[in-house]
């Protein structure tokens, strides 16, 4: 199964994708998450990333297509699931472009819809791990021990990206330059969307169940 994930900053897509991977199998692949681990190595592409995450803006298309088309060649084949990509029109088509040469295809598209205040509440209360990635909440999805990851015991981090200031912008880009990817994806497929402002465990039967019923066709 191959499925794109859209939805606002703070949605919470990589929440939910670490529960789609634990019900279907599939391959996450975070464009962000991808970009970070760059950052976090030094290299070219992380540098080159670097002022335009920490400003709240999108980062090249070119540098992006190519990152994600090579990241989905090296998929194994269980099927994947992309996370933050693709987020411009210029984006999709090209994502289009190489799964047709590849007589691929997606087959479910997931909009998270979620309210501003929401993606403000949970964005500004995110940690994160710097050490293996684990996201919490400060009060949503709380460590077992305050600012410590359960995984690893490193302390805790807020995203530099996560200031009101950045937030405020990443909407405001997310509004530009992502939503149309959404009425791109309409006319040629079928979008689900998905109330993002539930529970996470809520908002996850929600998709299991357009899944599963994807499934059964
Ligand atoms: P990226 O990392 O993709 O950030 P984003 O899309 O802004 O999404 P987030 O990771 O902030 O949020 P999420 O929806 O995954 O929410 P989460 O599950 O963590 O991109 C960062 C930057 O990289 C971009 O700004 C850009 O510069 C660059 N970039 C990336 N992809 C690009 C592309 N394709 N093109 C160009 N540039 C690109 O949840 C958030 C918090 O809420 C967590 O604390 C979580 O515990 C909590 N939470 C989640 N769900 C719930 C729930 N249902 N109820 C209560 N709390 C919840």
């Amino acid at each position: 199964m191959t499925i794109v994930l859209l939805g606002a900053p703070g949605a919470g897509k990589g929440t939910q994708c670490k529960h789609i991977v634990a019900r279907y199998g599939l391959l996450h692949l975070s464009s962000g998450d991808i970009l970070r681990r760059q950052r976090a190595e030094g290299t070219e592409l992380g540098k080159k990333a670097q002022s335009d995450m920490d400003s709240g803006v999108l980062v090249s298309d070119d540098i992006i297509v190519e990152m994600m088309i090579e990241a989905i060649r090296r998929a194994p084949d269980i099927g994947f699931i992309l996370d933050g990509f693709p987020r411009t029109v210029n984006q999709a088509v090209e994502l289009d472009k190489s799964l047709a040469s590849n007589r691929q295809d997606i087959d479910a598209v997931l909009n998270l819809k979620v309210d501003d205040r929401t993606v403000a509440e949970r964005m500004t209360g995110r940690r994160s791990c710097p050490q293996c990635g684990a996201v919490y909440h400060i009060r949503n999805l709380r460590p077992k021990v305050d600012e410590i990851c359960d995984n690893d015991g490193v302390k805790l981090v807020q995203r530099t990206d996560d200031s009101p200031e950045v937030v405020a912008h990443r909407l405001e880009t997310y509004r530009q330059q992502t939503e149309p990817v959404v009425d791109y994806y309409k006319k040629t497929r079928v979008v689900y969307n998905i109330d993002a402002n539930k529970d996470a465990d809520e908002v996850s039967n929600s998709i299991f169940e357009k899944l599963n019923a994807l499934a059964k066709v």
